[in-house]
């Protein structure tokens, strides 16, 4: 029952942070668009720095935006934050609920780290937070008014955390780490930084004042670094999917060449959106991708090297796997076979003999955390079956 119940938390948690995440991630890239298409406004405008004319869903719209604040507030405002704070809100929760309920099997790896459930959320929260903390410093420092050093050492940092956090945790688990961690930089930056200098220049409008330019340099930096690392994060989202990626044994490696490529991606846009088309950028993305493809390609390991009976086979999956696949799994926490992966009958065994492979042989994510504790000999009866055309019985 409680597991049952778990699982929907999950699933309601998991389509809220994906719903929230695109509203937040559309305006944002909507913006930054904007920003750097807008043209000088025709007739010149006192007061206003560009404009940016567009037609969408059958209207005509005409935006313009002013040199630090317009000189009378308008009544409404809008204010973009709710999709912000929703996407961590729920993402946080999805975290909570998948990996530090089930920490033994989705945050912990104990041939990576032998630690207790207690002691890896503890460092997972320490993380999140240490990381917010760093970032924020050096912003604030005299690094932050040299954003092209400053995005370097932000860069460096990033491959630290994904080391740092590959030598704690899985491998799912470290990928996932890395996500909150720069997830809540980005809704930190949203929530400390953007929104209380738009407060204050609101407060000083409304004072009759003359709004502080800073806090709209400091907002537009913030805004520039959210942007950058939005195609990584959402990787990381997707990537759970795919074992090469997490599963590789230097997988943090992966995950910086992934920050690196999705930065590319996003720095063609933002050039071109602004006018300036780099035409090589895209190609250099195209080969990062396909080197990281040539360089994550699983080796198919050396097998024992002797006959295989299916019934060695068998009884490995029986005794590693089947506590979870199993139509009424036995492993606490489980009310289902998870990924609707069901490896409880010769048959099916011989069916998934692909899926077996892929993810206890080459990849070894399976089990999770090695929970059932699989040896390498297991692995190789694996591999020896499947070489041979994984015959049934
Ligand atoms: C502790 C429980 C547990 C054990 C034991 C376990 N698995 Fe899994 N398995 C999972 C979970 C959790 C998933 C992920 C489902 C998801 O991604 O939604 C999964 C997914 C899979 C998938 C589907 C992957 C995909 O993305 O298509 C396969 C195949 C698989 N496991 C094979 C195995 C094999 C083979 C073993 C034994 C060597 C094994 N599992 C042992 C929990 C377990």
């Amino acid at each position: 029952m409680e597991a049952y119940l778990l699982d929907w938390i999950s699933l309601l948690l998991r389509w809220l942070h994906v719903i929230a995440g695109i509203v937040w991630i559309g305006a944002s890239f909507y913006f930054v668009a904007l920003d750097n298409s807008l043209e000088p406004p025709n007739p010149p405008k006192k007061g206003v720095l560009g404009e940016n004319w567009s037609i969408h869903g059958g209207g005509f719209y005409h935006k313009q935006k002013y040199v630090v604040a317009p000189e009378r507030l308008p009544e409404h405002l809008h204010w973009f934050k709710w999709e912000a704070y929703w996407t961590w809100l729920s993402g946080f929760a999805l975290f909570v609920v998948v990996y530090y309920v089930h920490a033994e099997s989705m945050l912990i790896d104990r041939s990576v780290a032998d630690i207790a459930p207690s002691t890896a959320i503890l460092a997972s929260l320490g993380l999140i937070v240490a990381g917010w903390l760093t970032y924020d410093l050096l912003c604030r420092s005299p690094l932050g008014d040299h954003d092209g050093a400053l995005a370097a050492v932000g860069f460096a940092l990033i491959a630290l955390a994904a080391w740092g956090c590959a030598q704690l945790f899985g491998g799912r688990g470290a990928y996932l780490q890395v996500g909150v961690m720069v997830g809540t930089i980005m809704v930190a930056n949203v929530a400390m930084v953007i929104i209380p200098g738009q407060r204050r220049m609101v407060e000083a409008m409304r004072a009759g004042r003359t709004p502080d330019p800073k806090y709209g340099r400091w907002g537009k930096q913030r805004s520039i670094h959210n942007n950058y690392v939005t195609l990584p994060v959402v990787f990381i989202m997707l990537c759970g999917h795919y074992p090469m990626t997490y599963g590789h044994p230097h997988a943090w490696a992966v995950l910086v060449a992934v920050f690196a490529i999705g930065g590319v991606v996003r720095h063609y846009f933002n050039r071109r959106n602004a006018g300036h088309t780099i035409r090589w950028l895209p190609a250099a993305a195209v080969a990062m991708v396909l080197a990281l493809a040539v360089l994550v390609m699983p080796r198919v390991p050396d097998g024992a090297g002797g006959p295989t009976s299916f019934s060695d086979v068998e009884r490995v999956v029986a005794l590693r796997c089947q506590s979870c696949h199993a139509a009424t799994p036995t492993q606490p926490g489980f009310v289902q076979p998870p990924g609707g992966i069901m490896l409880d009958t010769a048959e099916r065994i011989g069916l998934l003999a692909q899926k077996i492979h892929q993810q206890a042989v080459l990849a070894k994510v399976m089990p999770p955390g090695n929970l059932t504790g699989i040896t390498d000999d297991e692995r190789a009866i694996i591999a020896d079956w499947y070489r041979q055309g994984a015959p049934g019985r």
